[in-house]
C-alpha cells in the first residue's frame, strides 16, 4: 500500500473511531416504533383537578358577584356596608326565621321611616366585581313584605363610586309570609375592574331580603345563574379526560360537620346550606376570612360541567375522617353508614334513571339523561390503619351493589415515606382497583423520578397521579412561582406517566385555579382576576399533553433503554389510532441546545415533514402574567423528515411535541 493509500485509511479509521459520528451516532437516536404498540392509553388519562381553593368556586368560576348574598356568614353583614344620613332615617337588621333544619335562616329587614332617599345597602363583591361595558346583568332578590311602600334603586358603581348601570325594582304590594322573587336586567355604561353593588331604598315601609344576586350575562353556556365563562375555556381548552372533584382537603374539611356533603349542593340555590370554606383559616399568612362555600357550584353543575366538556366525572368522597392535618376526627364505625349511604346515593343520582328516588331528583333538575359516573374516590389524603378501616367497608358496599365501578383509594399526603409505604402495600395486598399518589416537590425531583413507574407491577392496581406540582420553593411558600422551571420539570416527570399508561390511567396537577387578590395557595394551573385569566407555562404542558394524547403507548428507546434524563433529555411516544398520527414528546430540562435524532419505524410512507410545536424559555425563571399571557406558550412550525429521520434541535428548557402522519 502506497503511502497516500496508508494515510486515508488511516483518516478513515479515525474518523470513524470519534465519538458521535457512524454508529455511535445512531445508537444514540431516540427510536420510535410505531408498529409495536405497548399499551393503551385510557381516555382519562389527563384530566384537571377542581378545588374550591384560592377563590376558584366563589368568587371564581361560580359566576356570582354578590358576596354574603344570604347573610349566612359568620358575621351577617360581612360584604355589605349600610349607609343613611341620619339616625331616624331606618335601619337595616338581620333577622332569623328561627325555623329548625332550614338551611338559609337569616334575611335582613330594611325599615325606611321616611320617603328620603340616602339608606342603601352595597356589597363590595369578592375582590371587587369585574364589570364589563355594554354587557347585560341580571340582578334578583329574594322579598317578603311587612309594610310595602320601599322600592329598590339598583347601582352598579365602579371604584370611584360613578354610577356605571342602574334600574329598579318595584315589589309587589301584597304582604304575607311567602317570599317572592323579583328581578331586573340592566347594561353596563361601563367597564369596572373592581365595581360594586349599591341598592338605594325609596319610599317608605318595611321590607325582607334575601338571596341579593348579580350575574353578568355571559356565562359558560348563557346559562342563568352559571359560571365564568373565560375560566371554563381554558379548561375545555385543555380537552380534560376527568374532572376530579370537590377535593382536595375540602372533601375531608377542618372537622366532620364541615365535610363537603353533595346532597346539600343541589336542588335551589336559597336551599343549598352554606359553609365555611377549610382555606378560610388554614394559613395565618393567607387569611381569607370571607371565604365560604355557597356551592352555587353543587354537584349537578360539576356533573353538567363535565359533561360540557367531554371529561368523565371523578368525585372524591369524605371516607369518614375529617383532615388529618387538622382535628383528624373520625366517625365511629357503627355511625359509618350514613357516609356510605351518601357514596351509594351519588351513583344513583349521577346515573340512576327516573324510578329511582335520586335519579329522579336528577331528572327534576333538567337531565334526565345518565351522566355516566363510573367511578369515585373514597378518602382524600387519608393515611393509616383508620383509612383502611373504613374504606373496607364502603368498598364493600358500593362493589356489592356496582360491581364494575372503579374505586380511588388513598395514599395519603407523600409519595414516599412511612404512611405511603403503608397504604401503598395494604392497597395492593387488597387488589384494589386505583390509588391516588401525591406528589408537591422540588423541580430536581420531577426530573428525577420520570422513570418512578417504569417497574411498577403492571398487573396490580392502577395509579392516578391525582394531584401534583413542581414547587419552585417548598410546598406551601407564598414564594412558589409557575415559571418555566417547573412546568419543563413536570413535562419531563410527565413523559414517564405517559411511557408507563399502562400503569398509570389519570393524572391532574393542582390546584388548578387562583384569583390574584385571593389566593392560599401557590402554585396553580391558572390565574385569573375579576376580568382576565391566563394560563401558566405549566398549563400549556398540561394541554399539549391532553391534546396529543394518542390512543396507544410505543417504545422510544434510546440503545433500548427509555430516554428517562440522560444528558438532561426525556422522551416518550404515542400513536393515535383515530388521527393516524405518531406523537413523539422530547423534554431538554438543560440549559444548553440538544441536537437529538429521533428515527421512526415501521412507517410505510414516510411524510417530507411532521409538525413541531414547542413550549420554550430561555431563562427558567420566566413567567406568565395578565400583561403577557403568552410569554411562555406553545408555538408551531413545520419540521424536516429525512428519509425515516428527524434530526430535533431540543431548545434550552423545551418540551418538544411533534406529530408525524402515519397514514
Ligand atoms: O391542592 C391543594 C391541597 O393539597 C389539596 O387540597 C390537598 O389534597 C393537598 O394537600
Amino acid at each position: 500500500m502506497c503511502a497516500k493509500k496508508l494515510f486515508i485509511a488511516f483518516i478513515t479509521i479515525t474518523v470513524l473511531l470519534l465519538p458521535g459520528f457512524g454508529h455511535a451516532q445512531q445508537n444514540d437516536d431516540i427510536i420510535v416504533k410505531t408498529n409495536q404498540p405497548v399499551s393503551d392509553i385510557q381516555p382519562t388519562m389527563w384530566g384537571i383537578f377542581f378545588e374550591d381553593i384560592n377563590l376558584g368556586a366563589d368568587g371564581g368560576i361560580y359566576a356570582e358577584l354578590v358576596k354574603n348574598r344570604s347573610f349566612e356568614f359568620y358575621m351577617p353583614l360581612m360584604g355589605w356596608t349600610v349607609k343613611q344620613n341620619t339616625f331616624n332615617e331606618g335601619s337595616v337588621l338581620v333577622h332569623n326565621r328561627m325555623e329548625k333544619d332550614i338551611a338559609n335562616p337569616r334575611f335582613v329587614r330594611i325599615t325606611k321611616n321616611a320617603a328620603t332617599d340616602s339608606l342603601s345597602i352595597t356589597n363590595e363583591g369578592f375582590r371587587g366585581m369585574g364589570i364589563k361595558k355594554g354587557l347585560r346583568y341580571d340582578f334578583s332578590v329574594m322579598y317578603r313584605q311587612q309594610t310595602p311602600g320601599i322600592n329598590l334603586h339598583i347601582e352598579l358603581l365602579n371604584a370611584t363610586d360613578k354610577i356605571i348601570g342602574e334600574a329598579n325594582v318595584i315589589p309587589s304590594s301584597a304582604t304575607g309570609s311567602e317570599w317572592k322573587r323579583d328581578s331586573v336586567s340592566f347594561t353596563s355604561t361601563d367597564t369596572a375592574w373592581k365595581g360594586k353593588l349599591k341598592i338605594r331604598f325609596e319610599g317608605s315601609g318595611i321590607i325582607d331580603l334575601d338571596m341579593i344576586s348579580l350575574f353578568p350575562e355571559d356565562t359558560w353556556k348563557k346559562r342563568p345563574g352559571g359560571m365564568r365563562a373565560d375560566m371554563i375555556q381554558l379548561l375545555a381548552d385543555m380537552k380534560p379526560g376527568f374532572i376530579r372533584f370537590p377535593g382536595g382537603c375540602i372533601v375531608e374539611g377542618h372537622e366532620l360537620a364541615l365535610r363537603y356533603q353533595w346532597k346539600k349542593t343541589i336542588g335551589p340555590v336559597e336551599e343549598r346550606q352554606l359553609i365555611v370554606n377549610r382555606w378560610n383559616s388554614e394559613f395565618a399568612h393567607r387569611p381569607a376570612p370571607d371565604y365560604f362555600q355557597t356551592f352555587g357550584l353543587g354537584f349537578f353543575e360539576y356533573f353538567q360541567l363535565a359533561e360540557d366538556i367531554g371529561a368523565s366525572p371523578l368525585p372524591i368522597l369524605n371516607a369518614g375522617m375529617a383532615c388529618q392535618f387538622n382535628t383528624a376526627e373520625v366517625v365511629p364505625i357503627d355511625q359509618l353508614d350514613p357516609y356510605v349511604q351518601d357514596a351509594l346515593d351519588l351513583i344513583e343520582f349521577a346515573n340512576g334513571d327516573v324510578t329511582t328516588k335520586w335519579g329522579k331528583i336528577r331528572t327534576g333538575m333538567g337531565h334526565p339523561a345518565s351522566f355516566n359516573l363510573k367511578m369515585m374516590g373514597v378518602g382524600n389524603e387519608n393515611w393509616g390503619p383508620q383509612y383502611l378501616e373504613r374504606l373496607q367497608i364502603f368498598s364493600k358496599a358500593i362493589k356489592a351493589r356496582y360491581p364494575d365501578f372503579k374505586l380511588v383509594n388513598s395514599s395519603g399526603t407523600d409519595p414516599n415515606g412511612e404512611r405511603f409505604d403503608y397504604l401503598n402495600t395494604s392497597l395492593r395486598k387488597m387488589n384494589a382497583d386505583i390509588i391516588d399518589e401525591h406528589y408537591y416537590r422540588r423541580p430536581e425531583w420531577f426530573l428525577a423520578n420520570a422513570s418512578r413507574y417504569d417497574n411498577y407491577p403492571r398487573n396490580g392496581p392502577k395509579v392516578f397521579a391525582g394531584e401534583y406540582a413542581a414547587q419552585s420553593d417548598r410546598t406551601v411558600s407564598v414564594n412558589n412561582r409557575n415559571n418555566a422551571e417547573t412546568a419543563i420539570a413536570e413535562a419531563a416527570f410527565m413523559t414517564g406517566l405517559e411511557r408507563n399508561a399502562a400503569v398509570v390511567n389519570l393524572a391532574s396537577y393542582a390546584p388548578l385555579f387562583a384569583h390574584i387578590d385571593g389566593w392560599q395557595w401557590t402554585p396553580d394551573l391558572i390565574w385569573v382576576n375579576n376580568l382576565q385569566s391566563y394560563g401558566t407555562p405549566n398549563y400549556y404542558v398540561q394541554k399539549l399533553y391532553s391534546t396529543n394524547k394518542g390512543t396507544q403507548v410505543v417504545p422510544a428507546l434510546v440503545n433500548g433503554k427509555p430516554l428517562a434524563g440522560e444528558d438532561s433529555l426525556y422522551a416518550s411516544a404515542v400513536i393515535d389510532k383515530n388521527t393516524g398520527d405518531v406523537i413523539i414528546k422530547v423534554v431538554n430540562a438543560s440549559g444548553k441546545e440538544k441536537i437529538k435524532g429521533i428515527r421512526l419505524e415501521g412507517i410505510k410512507k414516510m411524510p417530507a415533514q411532521g409538525l413541531l410545536t414547542v413550549l420554550q424559555s430561555n431563562d427558567p425563571s420566566n413567567v406568565n402574567s395578565f400583561d403577557t399571557p403568552q410569554h411562555v406558550a406553545p408555538k408551531e412550525s413545520a419540521i424536516i423528515i429525512k428519509g425515516k429521520k428527524i434530526d430535533l434541535s431540543a431548545a434550552p428548557y423545551s418540551f418538544s411535541v411533534i406529530r408525524v402522519k402515519m397514514y
